[in-house]
């Protein structure tokens, strides 16, 4: 089987926003209690976080993590987490079934995003509470000392403003399942006055108004127009969420899931725009792609706690999906999808970092390991950043449930001019046959091959655990050959590539 790609240097989509990579942490089952916050274990540093978490956050090179929720969010009172450890209250959690300590909170967590080298994107709860708690949260973040909450954050060890650019109004708030669910216009007038006030305090905010929770969602589309005819004027970004399952055990159809996101993508965004037109606005809002990820692993042993079965507790085991090999070529399709769809989707938060649902798992007191999906997820952050290429791609395709004529190569190509490098990331879909990759290198000069990572498995279902961590990992692949400007790879059945090329 053959498919041909045409890539042209001055045919492009748009510059990759590094924001693409963003991820997302939760108080949330062991996210962070036992995932990055864990003071008696052996790697812990002064703070209490776990080094060998911290190093392999650090390796993926994130740019922002939205902290703290999430449907946690939605009953948070974010004062819990600041101030004397010893005297913070531990919480019942309603949106998890479970208690929070409250041991780490906004210091710690900025902290810790030091530590790993990324930024805070923080959430407002606008579920149990509103606009006040907004503009209070945000003034003893950002806010100076000599007014009350600035000497507040200062008594509590931080006498800098913490600067954070980024806040979510809000998480999911179209969902009957949020504390404070809201319908489309009760939650776009508050999301616009909110936004009013966070601006009033800081101009140069990026804010961030809720979309629907999900394509499935009764009130999609009509929720984005609704909630934008309220914001436009006011905020930055509207986030989407969507995740990813196989629960019917047919790989052919969960491999064309990431047709449905682009279709969710083109709707939100042509919504923008009929929102813009109707404003006669020269203002371009864009996506927050805020939360994605594979989930429904653990949906079943999650039962138990959720149904609130087990009472209220700290940091029990939730939503942590253990990934196979599968899973690896979908999320390499979903990064695929961020990276064409880079005109309007500027942010895009995996979901989650660690534990819950996450490319990184720990064992309390014990090891830290990549999960499959670690490395697809690593691979686009790490060596994705550029310039996306707008490739003319012809291969042989097969009808799915969610779209028809799905090709079998799902490829992204990405131009980083000042390196001189051009990378492609490629899944071949196709359980049997290998994919025979042609691509036309056009207006790029001399190129060579400098890197060739490819991902195959004999099995769908191989993991990694504790025990044996690098069961489904990379290897150096050697079947990438430039003949002129032809780049031609063997692409294996069910395999994800990385190809990088010095132009
Ligand atoms: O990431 C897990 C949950 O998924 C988040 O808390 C919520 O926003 C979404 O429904």
């Amino acid at each position: 089987m053959k498919a041909t790609v045409t890539a042209h240097k001055d045919y492009s989509i748009s510059k990759i926003d590094d924001r693409v990579y963003g991820a997302f942490l939760e108080h949330l089952g062991r996210a962070i209690y036992t995932g990055i916050y864990e003071p008696d274990h052996a790697t812990a540093d002064k703070n209490g976080m776990r080094g060998d978490v911290a190093e392999l956050v650090r390796d993926l090179n994130i740019p922002v993590v939205r902290y703290p929720g999430g449907n946690f969010v939605s009953a948070y009172n974010w004062e819990d987490g600041v101030g004397p450890r010893e005297q913070r209250p531990t919480r019942l959690d309603l949106a998890w079934h479970t208690s929070d300590s409250n041991a780490v909170g906004v210091h710690e967590f900025s902290d810790w995003c030091d530590t790993v080298g990324t930024q805070m994107m923080l959430a407002i709860n606008l579920g149990s509470r509103g606009l006040d708690e907004a503009r209070n949260f945000v003034e003893y973040v950002n806010g100076p000392t000599g007014s009350y909450w600035g000497d507040l954050r200062k008594k509590n060890g931080r006498a800098d403003p913490f600067n954070v650019k980024h806040w979510c109004l809000g998480n999911e708030m179209d969902g009957p399942w949020q504390v404070g669910h809201k319908t489309a216009d009760e939650y776009g007038r508050l999301a616009n006055e909110t936004a009013k006030t966070l601006r009033a305090f800081d101009k140069s905010l990026e804010l961030i108004v809720c979309g629907s929770s999900n394509s499935d969602m009764k009130t999609y589309p009509e929720w984005e127009r609704i909630v934008l005819e309220h914001t436009y004027d006011a905020v930055d970004h509207i986030s989407l969420h969507m995740y990813f399952a196989n629960r019917a055990k047919n790989t052919a159809n969960y491999l064309a899931l990431n047709h449905k996101l682009d279709d969710y993508i083109a709707t939100v965004g042509s919504t923008i725009r009929l929102v813009k037109a109707n404003k006669r606005s020269k203002k371009n809002v864009t996506i927050s792609f805020d939360e994605w990820n594979v989930w429904y692993h653990s949906n079943t042993a999650d039962r138990a706690i959720l149904d609130g079965n087990e009472g209220w507790p700290h940091a029990p085991r939730l939503l942590e999906d253990i990934y196979n090999f599968e899973d690896v070529l979908q999320v390499g399709c979903i990064l695929n999808t961020f990276i064409r769809r880079s005109d309007v989707v500027k942010i895009a938060c995996i979901a989650q970092l660690v534990n819950v649902i996450a490319p990184i798992m720990t064992d309390p007191k014990g090891a830290a390991w990549r999960q499959t999906i670690y490395y697809p997820y690593y691979f686009a952050s790490v060596f994705g950043r550029g310039t996306a290429l707008n490739l003319i791609v012809n291969s042989p395709g097969y009808d799915a449930e969610v779209a028809d004529n799905v090709p079998y190569v799902d490829v992204s190509g990405v131009h980083n001019e000042e390196e001189g490098t051009l990378t492609f990331f490629a899944v071949n879909r196709h359980g049997s046959e290998t994919l025979q990759l042609d691509v036309a290198l056009e207006g790029f000069g001399t190129a060579s091959v400098i890197d060739h990572q490819v991902m195959t498995h004999s099995s769908l279902e191989a993991v990694n655990t504790a025990g044996n961590q690098n069961e489904v990992s990379p290897r150096k692949g050697s079947g990438a050959k430039l003949d002129g400007t032809r780049l031609q790879a063997a692409l294996p059945p069910y395999s994800y590539q990385m190809i990088r090329l010095k132009v």
